[in-house]
């Protein structure tokens, strides 16, 4: 016989954020979303220790108002974040790097032409946000790969809530790799005073002080971390998203001007950081339930992103959506800083994939998932398109700055 409490237990399983490690939820959590919105939206989660929240007004609630749940910011560390922004993201910076972007795109896409099939994640997005970030940072475009392997462990360390404990030690080793690394580049940049973010960073004063060595290099870190994982998740995603609607793909491919507001949609469709956490800061009142001070508090942005009561009809990817107030790079204060980059890098990948490889059709129908379940990404994922036409299509660049 069934008791009460084994029943409330299976519940309590039904409703887990956990569920999401499973094969088919992790191929699509947003079955599991809707049903965790429905059922209480604002969600007790025993399995995870933490509330969960699955709707968006009070995903931005969260964001806004709560505490982020990392390491103790120092003020100063705020501070510096937000110079820091300044000088590395600087609408100037962006449009100096625009062309280098597009560029780099365009050379992706010419070493695989010829052969009419590629890896859209091995060829693709996986390296292309390397070398742009490389760009951007002014570290060695050569060293981009091996930049890139240690930052997919340090996103394992920070984006999974179930770690596998035979990976601990490559992943410590790779944070220490990439944290010796970044220290020595920033040396090399300080008497060299190259062009680049790590000596916009250096230059940079806060407060009238300069920025710590250490925390320098702990935000150099964090940065790589975003920068070279999620923009390679949106573009792998997005790519699938619009294979499987060929109409949309073909909206994008004939109306390139567009691509601003594909990006957005594409991000809010499968954004790639699924959630993120935080600690109430008091006692509070949330979705109808009573938060304790200190309390962790999981907000589903990627839920909320589909929430039908913020987006009209949200299961449907719209390329031309308008009113697009996503919460794919977060909100407030941690709003991603990465973003105006982001953006410039999933616009250009998206227009050079669809202008320069004509036909492509999806070969891999059931992608493999990264098994991470704070990030969503795509192993790998095969595509053929028209050689002779791609061939033909090669000195077919975009000139952006025009
Ligand atoms: C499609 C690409 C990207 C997505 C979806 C994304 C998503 C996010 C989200 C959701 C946050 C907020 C996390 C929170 O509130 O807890 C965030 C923060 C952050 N992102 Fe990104 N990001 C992307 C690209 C980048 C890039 C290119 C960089 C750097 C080059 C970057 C660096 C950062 C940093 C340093 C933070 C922490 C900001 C803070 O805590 O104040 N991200 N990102």
């Amino acid at each position: 016989m069934t008791t009460l409490r084994q029943t409330s237990r299976k519940n309590e399983a039904e409703y887990s954020l956990f569920q999401q490690l499973k094969p088919e939820v992790m191929a699509d959590p947003y079955p599991l979303y809707r049903k965790m919105r429905e059922h209480e939206p604002v969600h007790w989660d025993p399995y995870m220790a933490s509330w969960v929240v699955t709707t968006y007004a009070e995903c931005v609630t969260v964001l806004s108002k709560y505490q982020a749940a990392r390491t103790p910011t120092p003020e100063h560390l705020d501070a510096m974040g937000r110079s820091m922004c300044a000088a590395a993201f600087s609408p100037k910076r962006m449009e100096l790097l625009r062309q280098a972007i597009e560029d780099s795109a365009n050379d992706l896409v010419d070493k695989v032409a010829a052969s009419g099939k590629m890896d859209l994640i091995r060829d693709f997005a996986s390296p292309f946000p390397s070398v742009v970030l490389a760009t951007l940072m002014g570290l060695p475009v050569t060293d981009c790969m091996q930049l890139k392997k240690w930052a997919t462990d340090v996103s394992e360390l920070i984006g999974n809530f179930e770690h596998n404990p035979d990976r601990i030690k490559q992943l410590v080793t790779s944070l220490e790799e990439i944290r010796d690394y970044l220290t020595t580049m920033v040396t090399v940049q300080r008497s060299e005073l190259r062009e680049g973010v790590l000596t916009a960073m250096l230059e940079a004063d806060v407060n009238g002080v300069g920025i710590p060595l250490e925390d320098l290099v702990a935000n150099a870190i964090l940065m790589c971390a975003g920068g070279l994982e999620e923009p390679g998740n949106l573009i792998g995603c997005g790519m699938y998203s619009m294979l499987q609607r060929p109409e949309q793909l073909t909206l994008l491919r004939e109306h390139p001007e567009i691509a601003a507001t594909a990006t957005e949609e594409l991000m809010r469709f499968e954004s790639p950081t699924q959630h993120t956490g935080r600690l109430a800061p008091e006692d509070v009142a949330l979705g109808g339930k009573q938060i304790r001070k200190g309390q962790l508090v999981t907000a589903v942005v990627a839920a909320a992103n589909r929430d039908p009561l913020r987006f009209i009809e949200p299961d449907r990817l719209d390329l031309q959506r308008a009113d697009n107030r996503h919460l794919a790079f977060g909100w407030a204060a941690h709003y991603c800083i990465g973003a105006p980059l982001a953006r410039l890098t999933g616009q250009a990948a998206f227009r050079v994939l669809l202008s320069r490889l004509p036909e492509i059709t999806l070969v891999t129908t059931k992608p493999e998932w990264r098994g991470m379940a704070a990030l969503r990404g795509i192993v790998s994922l095969q595509v053929e398109f028209d050689a002779q036409a791609a061939t033909a299509l090669q000195g077919n660049r975009l000139n952006v700055q025009q």
